[in-house]
C-alpha cells in the first residue's frame, strides 16, 4: 500500500490475533538451505520481506513456495543449492544476508552480495564475516560481493563484540554442520535466536544456551527435514498493544508469548495502562490516560529497539515529559521530524529523544523511512483528530505486518488504503 489514509481519534475495541513473526521466519527459511528433502514452515506471516526470501531460496535452486492448501505455511524441496545469491534480492532486503552461513556449510563457497545500509544504520556485517572466519572460513570482499570459502568447517570459540542477532544466527547456522564444538560468546539472546536453535535442533542439530549470551552448537554431520510452526511475532504483539491504548482503547491481543514482551508490558505498566497477562493472550485498558516515563533500548532481555519508535508516538500524548535512548541503531529517530509534523514536542539530543506529552496530535500529511517509523505513523494517526494521509513509496510497513490495515479495521480503526 503507497498511502494510508487515517481519521484518527477513534478508541480501538475488540480482540486481534498477533501474525507468526518475521524475524523468527525469515532466520528459519534461511536455515531450510541446511536441511535436504521437504521442509514445512507454519505460521509464517504474509508479508513482502517473507516472499523476498522465498524468492532468494528459489533463485538458489530450492523449490520453495506458499502452501495452496494452507495459509501461512511454506513448503521448501531442498535437493542441493547454488552458492551466489542474487544481488538485486539481498540489497533489497538485508535479512537475505542471513543465507551465508548455510550456504557455506552446505557448499563450502557462498557468494554474496554486501548488504547496504537503510535509514536506521549503515548496517554492518563484520561480526557475521568474523563468526565465519572463526570457523575457517577464507572471506574477501570483491565488486561488492562477499565471497566465503572453506574447505570443511571446523568448529571453534567465537567471541561477538555486540551480541548481533544476524551474527548470531549466521554463525548458529554454519556450525551447526561444523566439525566440533562452536562456542558463541556474548551472543544476542532474542526469541527469534531461541526459535532458530528450536528448529534446527528438531532437525538434528545439538544447540545448548540459546537465549543466553553463551551459546554451544556440537556440528553434525547431516540435518533432517521437518515440520515447524514459527512463534509469534512479539513486535507486532508491542505494536497493537501501543495502537489501542493510544485511542485510550481496549482490546484482547491474541497469540502471543507473555515472556517475549516482558520489557514492553514492564515500561507500559510503568506509564499506568491496565495490562492483563492471560496464558497466551494479553487484555489492555487505557481508559484512564497514561503518563510520562524514560527508556532505554538493550539487547535482550532489555527493551527492543524495534519498539522504539511506536513508544515516541504513543508518549507524545503521555502526562509529563519522557526520554527515549536508543543504544542499538544509530540512527532510529526518523519518525521524530513527521510526529512533530503532528504537534508533537520532541527534542533530539544526541542518542536521546526528550518528549514533552501534548494535550493532542493533529493530522497532517507525512511519510515511511522505514518500516518501523512507519507503524509509530500509524499509531499516531490513529490517535491525530482529523484525517492523516500517510505516503509509504517503498511499502516499508507491508514489509513487516501482516493484514494491518484489516486487523486495525476489525478493532474499530477508520482506515483505508488510497
Ligand atoms: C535484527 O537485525 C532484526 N532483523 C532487526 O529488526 C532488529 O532491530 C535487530 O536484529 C536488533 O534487535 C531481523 O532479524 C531480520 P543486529 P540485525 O545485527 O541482525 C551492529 C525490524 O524492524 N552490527 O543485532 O541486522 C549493527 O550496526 C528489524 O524488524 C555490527 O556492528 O541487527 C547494530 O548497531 C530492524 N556488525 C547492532 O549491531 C555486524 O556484523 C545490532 O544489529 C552486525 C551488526
Amino acid at each position: 500500500m503507497r498511502k494510508i489514509l487515517i481519521n484518527g481519534n477513534k478508541r480501538l475495541a475488540g480482540e486481534v490475533r498477533i501474525s507468526g513473526s518475521k524475524n523468527a521466519a525469515l532466520a528459519i527459511l534461511a536455515a531450510t538451505i541446511l536441511l535436504p528433502g521437504k521442509t514445512i514452515i507454519r505460521n509464517v506471516p504474509d508479508l513482502l520481506d517473507i516472499k523476498t526470501i522465498i524468492r532468494v531460496l528459489q533463485r538458489l535452486g530450492l523449490r520453495a513456495e506458499y502452501s495452496a492448501s494452507q495459509e501461512n505455511t511454506v513448503e521448501i524441496w531442498n535437493r542441493g543449492v547454488k552458492h551466489v545469491a542474487p544481488y538485486e534480492l539481498v540489497t533489497k532486503m538485508r535479512a537475505s544476508f542471513f543465507v551465508i552461513g548455510p550456504i557455506l556449510a552446505r557448499q563450502g563457497l557462498a557468494k554474496i552480495p554486501l548488504p547496504g545500509g537503510c535509514a536506521i544504520g549503515s548496517r554492518p556485517v563484520n561480526l557475521h564475516i568474523k563468526g565465519l572466519e572463526a570457523l575457517g572460513a577464507k572471506v574477501r570482499i570483491e565488486h561488492g560481493f562477499v565471497i566465503a570459502e572453506a574447505a570443511g568447517l571446523k568448529g571453534d570459540r567465537v567471541y561477538l563484540d555486540f551480541p548481533s542477532v544476524g551474527a548470531t544466527e549466521s554463525v548458529m547456522m554454519a556450525a551447526a554442520l561444523a566439525a566440533g564444538e562452536t562456542i558463541i560468546e556474548n551472543a544476542a539472546g532474542e526469541p527469534e535466536i531461541v526459535d532458530l536453535a528450536n528448529f534446527l535442533n528438531l532437525a538434528g542439530a545439538k544447540i545448548t544456551g540459546a537465549g543466553t549470551e553463551e551459546i554451544r552448537i556440537q556440528g553434525v554431520k547431516e540435518l533432517s527435514p521437518v515440520e515447524y510452526r514459527v512463534i509469534p511475532d512479539r513486535i507486532e504483539a508491542g505494536t497493537f498493544i501501543l495502537a489501542v491504548a493510544i485511542t485510550k482503547g481496549e482490546a484482547l491481543i491474541r497469540d502471543i508469548v507473555p515472556e517475549h514482551i516482558e520489557s514492553v508490558v514492564r515500561k507500559l505498566k510503568e506509564t499506568g495502562l491496565e495490562i492483563e497477562m492471560l496464558a497466551k493472550d494479553l487484555r489492555v485498558s487505557a481508559k484512564n490516560g497514561f503518563k510520562a516515563v524514560d527508556l532505554k533500548t538493550m539487547p535482550h532481555p532489555g527493551f527492543p529497539t524495534d519498539m522504539q519508535p511506536q513508544f515516541c508516538s504513543f508518549l507524545s500524548l503521555a502526562q509529563g515529559t519522557s526520554v527515549i535512548t536508543e543504544t542499538v541503531f544509530e540512527n532510529r529517530f526518523m519518525c521524530v521530524h513527521e510526529l512533530r509534523r503532528m504537534g508533537a514536542e520532541i527534542k533530539l539530543e544526541g542518542q536521546s529523544a526528550i518528549i514533552t506529552g501534548v494535550p493532542e496530535l493533529s493530522s497532517a500529511p507525512i511519510k515511511v523511512s522505514d518500516l518501523r517509523a512507519g507503524a509509530a505513523l500509524v499509531i499516531a494517526g490513529l490517535a491525530a483528530k482529523g484525517e492523516t494521509l500517510i505516503e509509504d513509496r517503498d511499502h516499508h510497513i507491508e514489509r513487516g505486518y501482516e493484514k494491518l490495515i484489516y486487523k486495525l479495521r476489525s478493532l474499530g480503526a477508520d482506515i483505508k488504503e488510497v
